[in-house]
């Protein structure tokens, strides 16, 4: 039997099958990502070069002397390898949990094709159980907080975090979220929203679980 670490690590080192010649990468954040950028190490000279989404993403990427891009330069991504909190059957996602989310979903809006990497336990029918977490401007906290009240969640404020982009993090308990698409708009209308990690709206294209019985699952939208 695996564990979550080895599951993670074999759904990350799996997506390496996706990467071809030339190909301008974007990755997000986390610990299943890294288990990807150590891969792609191996083909650095291979591609053209990766878009990140976190400094932790960046400063991992720099070691290993893989070309950092601009995402304004190159424009867009062929291919975004990225984690999740939660994914649900038709690879809708709850993102957010290390505080990347907009520029995780900046990244994902430019890219071709997404793929998610994650051990099988965050494969769930119904999102919800991770908080969802939303990036707000900082003056605009008690008042999204009071909105999101009125959508039935419980927001809890993540104190002491900065986003990379100077903004705070609220972090939403208890939604019912029947309708993610429904729902990502709803919230992204609140004034002071600035991103919400419900990435339903573009959701992945590809699903690599890492599974206990140490097998890769692939599930394709
Ligand atoms: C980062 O902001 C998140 O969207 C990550 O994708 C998520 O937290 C997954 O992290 P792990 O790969 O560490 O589980």
């Amino acid at each position: 039997m695996f564990n979550q670490d080895q599951m993670k690590q074999i759904a990350g080192e799996a997506a390496i099958k996706y990467i071809k010649q030339d190909m301008v990468i974007g990755v997000g954040t986390g610990s299943t990502v890294k288990y990807f950028i150590d891969k792609l190490s191996t083909m650095r000279n291979d591609i053209k070069g990766v878009v990140s989404s976190s400094l932790q993403s960046t400063e991992l990427l720099k070691t290993y002397n893989i070309p950092v891009l601009d995402l304004n330069s190159v424009g867009q991504v062929d291919i975004y390898i990225d984690g999740a909190d939660e994914i649900n059957h038709y690879l809708e996602m709850i993102k957010g949990g290390g505080g990347a989310l907009t520029k995780e979903k900046i990244i994902t809006a430019c890219s071709k094709k997404f793929i998610c990497i994650a051990d099988e336990s965050k494969y769930v029918p119904k999102l919800g159980t991770f908080p969802l977490p939303i990036e707000v401007i900082p003056m605009a906290r008690s008042y999204v907080a009071r909105e999101i009240l009125k959508l039935g969640g419980t927001p809890d404020w993540r104190s002491g975090v900065l986003t990379e982009n100077g903004n705070y993090i609220l972090d939403i308990h208890h939604l019912d979220i029947q309708k993610p698409i429904e729902l990502e708009e709803k919230i992204n209308n609140i004034v002071g929203v600035v991103t919400n990690g419900l990435f339903a709206k573009r959701s992945a294209d590809i699903l690599i679980l890492g599974k206990k019985n140490r097998q890769i699952e692939i599930i394709n939208r």
